[in-house]
């Protein structure tokens, strides 16, 4: 038996008896106990009630590509490539970039969990099973790199689209494109992280790999563990976020058409919603990267999606890439 058939037992949040479960998967209450254990050290809350047996707190549904697709708006079925629903994978950027060589334009590759989640700048990215959304999304582009100024903060545009089509509202933009909210610690924490990976030409043919990670539910344990400020659509929707299923179709929905519109019009746009969710517009700044350290304003993003910070004396920076911080006052 594996830990995600026991989720799947689990999944719709009443509590069942070590022995219906041990009857239902045809395994011993042993084997059960084991999973109960595998399943708690991936992150998932499964709760003990005594004699009623195990219990998750709250409903799961599983991912599943059928009902993906069905709440998908019909001109996007039509134009996307694969969308395949695993169960367990390294990493749903990994499955496509293992696939590359054949992958229609447009794939799409969701993963209940992921045993190497990657992040930004070298991190993992925690990926336990049933409670958030993994997603990879791979585009093809004609024209190379030279093409993709401001790909990435595109997509962060196109993940609060989908939020607002779920009608969940609260998050915004950290350039270049984490997707934050407000968290349990006062502050804001990471709603959404995006990996953008490319690989081809730079004025031919290219692709880009594109991973996000959507927080769910995330739960004490794993807010500890996540290595930087977090939070979840649960914090957003009073503790009852929208079916799993639903969100990764409009997360594959605003993708599609995103993405499109992007390889038509390029960033243009995109500038004015990332300018309605721009966080650091207007807050005093610490930048440190190439051009060293230094504080300024947030001043909004070019047309290429550099951030522009205003300094001191009028002037103004822009930057490409660089880790910026929020000057607490
Ligand atoms: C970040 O560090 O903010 C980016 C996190 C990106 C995580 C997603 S989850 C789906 C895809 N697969 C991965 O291994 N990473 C991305």
């Amino acid at each position: 038996m594996q830990p995600l058939q026991l989720l799947a037992l689990l999944a719709p949040g009443e509590p069942v008896s070590g022995a219906a479960l041990a009857a239902q998967a045809g395994v011993t209450r042993a084997a059960i106990w084991k999973q109960v254990e595998a399943l708690r050290a991936r992150g998932v809350p499964v709760e003990a009630r005594g004699r009623a047996g195990y219990c998750l707190p709250w409903p799961v549904q599983m991912l599943d590509a059928t009902r993906i697709r069905a709440a998908l708006p019909s001109p996007w079925v039509r134009s996307l490539g694969m969308l395949e629903v695993h169960g367990e994978l390294d990493s749903t950027s990994s499955e496509l970039q293992r696939r590359l060589a054949t992958a229609a334009d447009l794939s799409m590759v969701l993963a209940e969990s992921q045993t190497a989640g990657r992040g930004r700048r070298g991190r993992s990215w925690l990926s336990p099973p049933g409670l958030n959304l993994y997603l990879s999304c791979l585009k093809r582009f004609e024209p190379g790199f030279a093409a993709l100024g401001g790909l990435s903060l595109a997509i962060g545009v196109m993940v609060l689209r989908a939020l607002d089509e779920l009608g969940v509202a609260g998050a915004g933009l950290k350039w270049p494109n984490d997707v934050l909210a407000a968290a349990s610690h006062g502050g804001r924490g990471k709603l959404a992280g995006i990996l953008v990976e490319l690989s081809g030409e730079y004025q031919g043919p290219c692709a880009a790999i594109i991973g996000v990670g959507l927080n769910l539910r995330l739960t004490p344990a794993l807010l500890r563990q996540a290595g930087q400020p977090a939070c979840d659509l649960a914090s957003l929707t009073a503790g009852a976020p929208p079916d799993r299923n639903r969100v990764g179709a409009a997360l594959v929905a605003a993708l599609a058409h995103g993405l499109c519109q992007f390889e038509r019009e390029g960033f243009a746009a995109f500038v004015a919603d990332y300018a309605r969710h721009d966080l650091l517009r207007g807050q005093t700044l610490q930048v440190s990267g190439a051009l060293g350290k230094f504080e300024g304003m947030g001043a909004g993003v070019d047309a290429r999606g550099a951030l522009q910070v205003r300094m001191s004396d009028g002037g103004l920076r822009r930057i490409d890439s660089a880790d910026v911080t929020v000057r607490r006052t």
